[in-house]
């Protein structure tokens, strides 16, 4: 299969939580993670760990664990409306397809856990910094996503797991100091890809200063 320009791939990554249970190749993953470690991290300390799982009994743990974290925001997000620029009928797809991961999660032929190292700060930067603590490890994360999509594989950037990373930790016997950001939970798509549709870029983007709306090109 000829792999797709960037610009389509990026164009039709959307979310794919549908997936068959179809193994994927060796060789196909780690080309995956070998795009994830291209990515750039804060003085190139590439303090990213990943970690892979594929062992049944293991994915059940996880999926418990999934599920506890989802039940919490799938309550959080019933007491909220679509946001403004999503019609409600989408907003609803968008949760059952959430929720219906949750309940298949174990399914799933490959989990992919993208983990930082923590390293320790004096308090007074770490609180500085703590709007910045995953900003090492998603550049990575997002390049997997695209690496699948480009391979024809379907994944979601998730994140309920890191609500119980305690539990993770435990499932998959992690170090203190690793933490957990995202679950990429990746197979064979039932869906299809794309495309991405969003806010136009002049309805999210100033010109100089804010509140300066950046012009469409003619
Ligand atoms: C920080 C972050 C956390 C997310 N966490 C979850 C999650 O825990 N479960 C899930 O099903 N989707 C999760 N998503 C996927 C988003 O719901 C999805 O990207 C968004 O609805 C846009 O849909 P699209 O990717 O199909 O365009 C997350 C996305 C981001 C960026």
């Amino acid at each position: 299969m000829t792999e797709p320009e960037l610009f389509d791939v990026m164009f039709s990554t959307r979310s794919l939580r549908r997936l068959q249970p179809d193994p994927v190749p060796d060789e196909v993953l780690y080309k995956v993670l070998d795009a994830g470690i291209r990515a750039p991290s804060g003085g190139n300390t590439q303090h990213w760990r990943f970690v892979v799982v594929k062992d049944p009994q293991v994915k059940q743990q996880i999926q418990q664990i999934y599920q506890k974290g989802w039940r919490e925001v799938q309550a959080l997000y019933r007491t909220r409306t679509a946001p403004a620029h999503m019609e409600e009928g989408k907003f609803h797809r968008l949760m059952d397809s959430a929720a219906y991961l949750a309940e298949h999660l174990a399914e799933v032929p490959v989990l992919l856990f993208a983990c930082l190292k923590e390293r320790p700060m004096p308090p007074d930067l770490a609180a500085k910094l703590a709007r910045l603590s995953g900003s090492s490890i998603y550049p990575a994360v997002q390049n997997m996503l695209l690496a699948c999509r480009a391979l024809g594989l379907g994944a979601t950037l998730t994140t309920v797991c890191s609500l119980y990373d305690d539990e993770i930790k435990a499932v998959l016997h992690l170090p203190s100091d690793i933490s957990t950001y995202a679950l990429l939970p990746i197979g064979y798509p039932h869906g299809k890809f794309g495309p991405v549709k969003r806010l136009a870029v002049e309805e999210v983007t100033c010109l100089d200063q804010w509140g300066t709306p950046l012009p469409r090109p003619a």
